[in-house]
């Protein structure tokens, strides 16, 4: 059974995107088939693996507009391989119209689902990187999901309704979008040690959030690496594959496959 997992947090800058290329690249280390998604217009999931997103296509912009306006369109044509044994969707900036699009759209939730449908049985896992909101491309993301994962940064959990990505997830089980769609974890990322401790957060989200949700084991330390590897254009396991972080990703991939 392909696991596919939306990596989804309303707010900016928490790890989405960082979380989404290191896990995908520790789960092609283990030899899983991994396809990574670049749902957020931004296209930093795109960069971040090497390509240009104003440069390449076709991308998952072109699948959506094929899909939205009827005609035909091999999703296969708009996925490539990367250079570290995982495979990307990748986005262009002109993503950001079909928010607007899909308004409109039958099934408006259902559209990234039914793109994705003829290739989810060539893949172990289908990560999907989603952009800041709470928007129909996000919602979409939870729609085709299995699981989702939260990246959140460690200092952030003090704010009250820090979590609505919660709502969401709720909402589209209880809409029957997807009422079967799991939450894999809370993430905690960028965590600096000198001032956090890790069972301070894991006990200020029971508190707020209740004691069923789940929360990595795996912390993932704040280090300069992870900027670098991006500006390089490479996983952080492919820039500095003996790090922390490259360790730390790792050990959530280890997780994710003992905790199906
Ligand atoms: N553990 C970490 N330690 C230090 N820097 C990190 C860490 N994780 C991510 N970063 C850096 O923080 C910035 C934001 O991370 P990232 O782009 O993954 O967040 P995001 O949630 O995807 O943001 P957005 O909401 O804009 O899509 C990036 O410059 C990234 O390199
Ligand atoms: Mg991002």
């Amino acid at each position: 059974m392909t696991q596919i997992i939306a990596i989804a947090m309303q707010k900016g800058g928490v790890g989405k995107t960082t979380t989404t290329i290191n896990l995908a690249a520790a789960l092609a280390e283990t030899g899983k088939r991994v396809l990574a998604v670049d749902l957020d217009p931004q296209g930093n999931l795109t960069q971040h693996c090497g390509f240009d997103p104003d440069h390449v296509s076709p991308t998952i912009y072109n699948t959506f507009q094929a899909e939205i306006d009827g005609y035909e369109n091999n999703i296969r044509n708009a996925i490539y391989e990367t250079a570290e044994r995982f495979h990307l969707l990748p986005a262009q900036p002109e993503l950001s119209m079909t928010e607007l699009a899909l308004i409109n759209t039958l099934s408006r939730e259902r559209v990234l689902l039914t793109i994705l449908e003829p290739i989810i049985g060539d893949y172990d896992y289908i990560l999907i990187d989603c952009n800041p909101s709470l928007g129909l491309l996000v919602v979409n993301a939870l729609t085709a999901a299995t699981h989702v994962i939260i990246p959140i940064q460690a200092e952030y959990l003090a704010a009250r309704g820090a979590l609505m990505i919660l709502s969401s997830i709720e909402t589209v089980r209880r809409k029957k979008l997807n009422p079967d769609l799991d939450i894999a974890g809370i993430l905690l990322t960028m965590a600096d040690t000198r001032t956090i401790l890790a069972q301070d957060v894991h006990d200020a989200i029971k508190e707020q959030y209740g004691s069923d949700i789940r929360i990595f084991d795996t912390i993932v330390k704040r280090s300069i690496r992870f900027a670098e590897s991006a500006a390089a254009g490479n996983s952080i396991l492919a820039y500095d594959g003996k790090s922390q972080g490259a360790e730390a990703y790792r050990q959530v991939a280890k997780e994710l496959l003992h905790n199906p």
